[in-house]
């Protein structure tokens, strides 16, 4: 064998080891091999990592819930493979929002894990809002519970679970959800604005009228999700 030939073999090993290492290194630090760590989310959700990262409690207070007004989502008890996968959604730009893209831009995978996992162990309050039209809610239980034929359009509940109390992992609950928020997010759907379930719901946004809209969120809003049909799932 020539001296040429056996420095060519043994760069071309040396070549293929390394994109092994690489490959290997590169695959480590996209699947965390650690199991989240609770106490790590929690003291995200309180301080935030600064610079970059604000505390998550700022928005969505400590406990997830939230506050009142609708302009931020509960996340509280929600799974947290959905909260996950949100975030990676804001950050991949598949779903975009001026304050939660930078937010996941700035998480490592393991402080999304961490993060997530800790508001899916929380059990929040509800809390008191006012009781909206009645009429309106009538009408938002037909669509959440049977749907509307007309329309083609499927319960919301046969996906979401009896009384919108989600199928984790991947469908969230919407049983007790904020109104402000359901509503915006149909929107974003139907308006081509959220593009991350270009499938299911899309389609079943765009099947809505700004009324259907109105119904839904009034009635999920108030769905006592600690009533049996929301907290016991048939499956
Ligand atoms: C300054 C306010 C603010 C802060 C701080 C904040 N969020 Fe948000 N968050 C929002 C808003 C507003 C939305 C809804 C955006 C939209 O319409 O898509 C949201 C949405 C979310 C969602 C999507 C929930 C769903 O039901 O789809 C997740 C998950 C989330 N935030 C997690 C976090 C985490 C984790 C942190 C801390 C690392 C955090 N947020 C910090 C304002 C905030
Ligand atoms: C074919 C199944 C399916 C049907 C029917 C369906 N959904 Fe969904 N829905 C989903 C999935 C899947 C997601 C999660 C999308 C994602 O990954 O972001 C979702 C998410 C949502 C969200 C976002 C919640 C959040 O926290 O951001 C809202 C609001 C929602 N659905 C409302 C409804 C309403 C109202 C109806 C009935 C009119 C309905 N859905 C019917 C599958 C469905």
């Amino acid at each position: 064998m020539s001296r040429g030939r056996i420095i060519r073999d043994t760069l071309a090993a040396v070549t293929i080891v390394n994109i092994g290492v690489i490959w290997v290194a590169q695959a480590a630090a996209n699947s965390p091999t650690r199991p989240p760590d609770l106490a790590k989310g929690a003291v995200i959700a309180a301080q935030g990592l600064p610079p970059s990262v604000p505390p998550c409690a700022q928005c969505h207070a400590y406990n997830g819930a939230s506050d009142g007004s609708g302009a931020f989502p509960r996340i509280a008890g929600q799974s947290a493979f959905y909260l996950a996968k949100e975030l990676r959604d804001y950050a991949s730009r598949v779903r975009t929002n001026a304050v939660m893209t930078p937010i996941a831009k700035a998480l490592s995978s393991g402080g999304i894990a961490d993060v997530t996992a800790y508001y899916a162990s929380v059990k929040a309050p509800y809390l008191p809002l006012a009781s909206p039209d009645a009429m309106l809610i009538e009408r938002g239980g037909q669509l959440a519970k049977i749907g509307d034929a007309r329309k083609d359009l499927q319960a919301c509940d046969s996906c979401h679970g009896p009384g919108g109390a989600g199928e984790p992992p991947a469908i969230p609950y919407l049983a007790g959800q904020y109104e402000h928020y359901i509503a915006l997010q149909l929107t974003m759907w139907k308006r081509g604005l959220r593009n991350n379930s270009p499938d299911a719901m899309a389609d079943v946004a765009k099947r809505l009228d700004a009324q259907d809209i109105a119904a839904v969120a009034a009635y999920f809003q108030q769905v006592d999700a600690s009533a049996p049909a929301a907290t016991q799932p048939m499956k």
